[in-house]
């Protein structure tokens, strides 16, 4: 079958499925259904939240351990509807989903605006556009026939009526009927509001139907009809000039209504522009066009600026009417470096390019712009502070330093809301990649293409030294240190099992020694003394030296014990310090060869061998091409094992 025959069934099939069952009927039907379904008429905030829940929420409970480290073991809801696109940003998540329970339960929050507040590039705009997404999944709406406006049926239905029908019914009708429909009603149906007829309609970003978009608008040309319509001039001619007929209904809180408006960088406006929120929160009502009544009015108010904006219209104290009615929710940048990697490959996937990405490329430059986004602490140094709200664990002379990822939090405020953003992050990609002869991206060539771009685009000489130390000195080490595990990695042949060797063996020894009792020799059988050589051979991998061995080997032992008493399996990996001294010794225990093999100009047969086959490991295992695990190699060769 030719593409376009192929294509064309595609057609067909899109055409099947999106017919919405044709609908055309009177109150009466429209009665019956909403007996059957009364999620039909329910409010803006209700049908918005009850979309995005139905796609399912899950928690982040203590099973996780992303909860456990970075939570507080808090219970965390989790919106599927968001998981697979948003990162980092459960909180900010959370938050705007009360705010809609809330609203959508009519507490005061049906009566406010959300404005999310962040910095640059933090995804307000892509988190909006998601929101109006799940709108335009909802079922069709019912509506009254030709309504510029969209409106729900019910306002046919005449006020002295209404009590009886909230009783027979248990729903609350809201609003009436806007001056075009009333005007038909009375002029066409002759007052009969059982003969107005009703259709469906749908939701439509790019049909403007359900969703208003306003636009920051230059202070000169603003214009209200933006918001609420206008009268169309050239029918003045036809109608009198009370005459609703003359309305233009297509402003941003006419089209949204029912369903979302959103307001883009809503501080960018003039406060006189603004006003119409007021009425259209706390009052549900818009002013109309021209001589008419005012139009009631249902719909999600969402607004989203960053944080300059937001302090120079806050100090502004006649702005207080409308700072009373917004329920602000933040949206800082993620801190947790892992989360962030996730942005990246999500807008790196999208895109059209195709190029290989060398391991912990993606992973430096997120640990960069964390770094970025960190404020000072007084307890722990910036990398230090990464790991931790990475959920990591730190270790300090064979222990594991408890430091309360709450108390760092705490320490500071409003953390996240500055540095270096997603976008900036993704322009150096695309410059390291334009730069590159190999069709690649490292972390060698992210850094450099980093360091670039912060010397021409950050003016602040605080901020771009600040960035600049992270990346030239902190990124440079720690990068060095993840490479050197990498590279030894390769080059010890059956690592797992050399590591879980040395751990067993190790534990053996410590237990030994500290129930003063003998290990048994596995070969020959023989009892033997617990072999202290070795056991500070590990140990000072980590820095335990003199007396602290003992308390080192004591905690490691009752530690593991406890651990098979709950019947857990322990492994090389379990107990943080042990799993780095094992780690560190195995590093040691090849560094003379990898400095060797890795830095000599020329290799003899055996060194040749044992190379490649280390070059071959970290292409099978560790995700190298041939290109770049050769310019990580020479990357160490220069930088590593310097002293030697
Ligand atoms: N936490 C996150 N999870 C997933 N994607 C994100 C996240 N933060 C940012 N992004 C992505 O980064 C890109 C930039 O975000 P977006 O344009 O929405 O930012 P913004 O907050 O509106 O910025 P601005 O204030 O500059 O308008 C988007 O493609 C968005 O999907
Ligand atoms: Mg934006």
């Amino acid at each position: 079958m030719s593409t376009t025959k192929k294509f064309l069934q595609n057609i067909k099939k899109h055409q099947e499925t999106k017919k919405v069952e044709k609908f055309c009927g009177f109150l009466e039907d429209y009665l019956n259904i909403l007996e059957e379904d009364q999620n039909v008429s329910v409010l803006s905030h209700k049908r918005l939240f009850n979309q995005i829940k139905s796609y399912g929420v899950t928690t982040l409970d203590e099973t996780n351990d992303r909860c456990n480290k970075l939570f507080n073991g808090e219970t965390v809801k989790v919106y599927n509807y968001f998981a697979d696109q948003f990162f980092g940003m459960e909180r900010s998540l959370e938050k705007i989903m009360r705010f809609l329970y809330s609203a959508a339960m009519k507490g005061e929050e049906s009566r406010q605006v959300l404005l999310l507040l962040g910095p640059v590039g933090a995804g307000k705009s892509a988190l909006v556009e998601h929101i109006k997404y799940a709108l335009e999944q909802c079922d069709p709406l019912y509506v009254l026939d030709k309504c510029p406006i969209r409106e729900e049926p019910l306002h046919l239905i005449p006020r002295t009526l209404r009590e009886g029908f909230e009783t027979m019914y248990s729903i609350k009708i809201e609003g009436d009927l806007c001056p075009v429909c009333r005007h038909r009603l009375i002029n066409e149906f002759k007052g009969d509001y059982t003969k107005f007829p009703i259709t469906r309609s749908e939701f439509s970003i790019r049909g403007r139907k359900g969703v208003g978009v306003v636009p920051p608008m230059d202070p000169n040309t603003q214009d209200t009809s933006l918001l609420i319509g206008s009268e169309d001039i050239s029918k003045l001619d036809l109608y009198p000039e009370d005459d609703p007929r003359v309305l233009s209904l297509n402003g941003a809180f006419n089209v949204g209504n029912r369903g979302i408006v959103e307001f883009v960088e809503v501080f960018k406006n003039e406060i006189e522009f603004l006003h119409t929120m007021i009425t259209a929160t706390q009052e549900k009502n818009v002013p109309s066009p021209g001589k008419q009544a005012m139009i009631y009015f249902d719909g999600v108010i969402i607004a989203h600026c960053n944080e300059a904006e937001w302090n120079k219209f806050k100090a502004e104290h006649t702005n207080e009417a409308i700072l009373d009615r917004i329920v602000r929710v933040n949206v800082p940048y993620t801190l947790e470096y892992e989360q962030e990697v996730r942005i990246y490959q999500k807008l790196i996937d999208r895109s059209d390019f195709n190029y290989h990405i060398a391991p912990h490329t993606l992973e430096v430059a997120a640990m960069f712009a964390v770094l970025s986004r960190l404020k000072t602490s007084n307890k722990v140094d910036p990398l230090t502070k990464m790991k931790i709200y990475n959920g990591g664990e730190i270790v300090e002379k064979g222990l594991i330093k408890k430091v309360d990822i709450k108390d760092l939090r705490d320490e500071v405020e409003d953390e996240g809301m500055t540095g270096i953003s997603t976008r900036f992050v993704m322009k150096a990609i695309d410059a390291a990649l334009a730069d590159s002869t190999k069709n690649m991206i490292t972390p060698i060539s992210i850094r450099d293409a980093l360091i670039k771009q912060v010397k021409e685009q950050i003016v602040n000489p605080d901020h771009r030294n600040h960035c600049l130390g992270f990346l030239q000195k902190t990124l440079h080490e720690e990068y060095l240190a993840i490479l050197e595990k990498e590279i030894t990695k390769a080059f010890v042949t059956a690592y797992e099992e050399q590591a879980e060797s040395l751990f067993n063996n190790y534990l053996d020894h410590a237990e030994a020694y500290v129930n003063s009792t003998k290990v048994k020799d596995a070969v020959t059988n023989e009892d033997m003394e617990p072999d202290e050589k070795f056991l500070q051979s590990i140990e000072e991998q980590i820095q335990i030296k003199g007396s602290a061995k003992n308390n080192f080997r004591a905690d490691i032992t009752s530690y593991m014990f406890a651990k098979l008493r709950r019947g857990e399996v322990i492994d090389w990996r379990s107990y943080g310090p042990l799993k780095e001294a094992v780690e560190n010794k195995l590093v040691a225990s090849v560094r003379d060869i990898s400095r060797i093999v890795t830095k000599s100009k020329s290799r003899d047969t055996k060194q040749k061998k044992k190379f490649n086959s280390m070059v071959q490991t970290l292409i099978d295992n560790y995700g190298y091409n041939e290109d770049s695990a050769e310019e990580v190699l020479k990357f160490a060769s220069n930088n590593l094992w310097r002293d030697s």
